[in-house]
């Protein structure tokens, strides 16, 4: 079997060693890949994995048996449909139903029509600047204005001001995040703990995954910019069965409200929860396993994930039991000096063999290439998710930051708080 996995990041890297622990033991390419998904896989560079013609081309042309996408970028360009059509096996939605996190206003239609909780909201076109600022006026604050399109997560503002929201309004209108900025979605400020809880699906049968929490902010204590995740755990202990139950159902209500609208989604939903004092309600979708959620959930998962994803593209997913490991999982991620802003590459790191010494620890490359002499340097903002296991999230969390203890890089940035808040609700 031939796997084609798309995508370069730490989630990448982490579907590729899961996939390679497979009895099927896949031939797996992945394009680009990064400096730690060799040897289990072949990198291919240069391929526009954006572009859905050259996506289905190459995976005709190695005779892929199955194609999964990691970013959102080419889902929603349409390249699941394009492999799709050339009849092999992609895991991953197509371009319509990937609209869930390509469209905030596509998603919140989706809510609407199928009574599923979410912030209350208005959508903008950018002719409509007037009465998107008298709206704001008559709304309570804070306020979040979101860019409608893909804006890879820079494009949300928490305003506390109308002066802030009125410009945050003004850039999205004026270009800041291209395209995907034409359209404003603003909506009320959810309150409370937020929760990530993914699934799989079929379009039909919705199986999902443990809950994680991901720590977005670059600082300890919640504090600093917006990053694209700078840790996580997994299971949450503050989160209960009943809450679970119901995040669940809120799933199983988009992929059936979807179905019956003639949307068939097929692959990982993400649905990114806040916990508010009247119950969970959707935050966002992403059409896409999380980064960094997809660390700590693929190496908690005890079954065979190609035999899962052959169930996600064949529509068998009714017939899969996921089995989970008992053990909980934390995951740090080692960031380059000065992300989410600017930052530079080619810095050599070093201590990562150190480091997966440590019982239970694996270490999951994001941000890294090999230089033309063989060395590993960082080629991103986040570089490395040192990923624990271990009977309790205690022990995961010290086994994580003993290893990460272990890793240089010059300029290396990381949080020292991960899953800190777990423990004091008593995990
Ligand atoms: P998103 O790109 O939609 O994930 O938003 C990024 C972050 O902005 C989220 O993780 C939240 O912390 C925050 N956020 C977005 N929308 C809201 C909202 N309606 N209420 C409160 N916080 C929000
Ligand atoms: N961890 C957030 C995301 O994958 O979007």
């Amino acid at each position: 079997m031939r796997i084609l996995v798309l995508g370069g990041g730490g989630r990448e890297h982490a579907i590729v060693w899961a996939l390679a622990r497979s009895r099927h033991a896949p031939e797996i390419l992945v394009a680009p890949g990064n400096g730690g998904t060799e040897p289990s896989a072949t990198n291919v560079p240069g391929l526009d994995i954006d572009d859905p013609v050259a996506v289905a081309a190459f995976a005709a042309g190695c005779d892929a048996d199955l194609v999964v996408v990691g970013p959102e970028a080419p889902l929603v360009a349409g390249v699941a449909d394009a492999v799709r059509a050339r009849d092999i096996r992609v895991f991953g939605p197509s371009r319509l139903a990937a609209q869930l996190e390509g469209s905030k206003e596509f998603a919140k239609g989706v809510m609407r029509r199928h009574d599923i909780p979410t912030a209350a909201s208005h959508a903008f076109e950018s002719d409509e600047v007037d009465r998107a600022i008298a709206y704001i006026k008559r709304s309570p604050f804070p306020i979040v204005v979101k860019a409608d399109g893909l804006a890879a997560g820079k494009g949300v503002t928490v305003a506390e001001t109308r002066a802030e929201a009125i410009d945050a309004v003004r850039e999205s209108f004026g270009g800041r995040f291209g395209d995907a900025g034409c359209r404003v979605v603003i909506e009320e400020f959810l309150s409370g703990p937020e929760c990530s809880l993914l699934a799989f699906t079929d379009g039909e049968t919705v199986e999902t995954m443990a809950p994680a929490q991901d720590h977005k902010r670059a600082l300890d204590g919640d504090q600093g910019p917006n990053t694209g995740g700078m840790g996580v755990y997994s299971p949450v202990p503050s989160v209960d069965e009943k809450t679970e139950a119901v995040m669940a159902d809120l799933l199983v209500r988009t992929v059936k409200g979807l179905a019956s609208e003639g949307v068939r989604y097929r692959g990982v939903l993400y649905g990114g929860f806040v916990l508010t004092e009247g119950g969970p309600k959707v935050l966002e979708y992403n059409a896409r396993f999380g980064d960094p959620e997809t660390q700590v959930l693929l190496p908690r998962l005890s079954s065979d994930l190609v035999d899962v994803m052959l169930a996600v593209t064949d529509g068998t997913l009714d017939h899969v039991k996921l089995r989970w490991k008992k053990a909980a999982a934390v995951s740090v991620v080692l960031a380059s000096g000065g992300y989410p802003g600017d930052y530079e590459k080619g810095k050599p790191i070093s201590g990562i063999g150190e480091a997966e010494r440590v019982p239970g620890v694996m270490v999951f490359h994001a941000g890294t290439a090999r230089s033309k002499g063989g060395e590993l340097v960082t080629a991103g903002g986040r570089v490395l998710d040192v990923t624990a296991l271990a009977p309790t999230l205690a022990q995961a969390r010290d086994r994580a930051y003993e290893a990460a203890a272990k890793i240089s890089l010059d300029g290396m940035q990381f949080r020292s708080d991960i899953a800190v808040r777990a423990l004091g609700t008593g995990a």
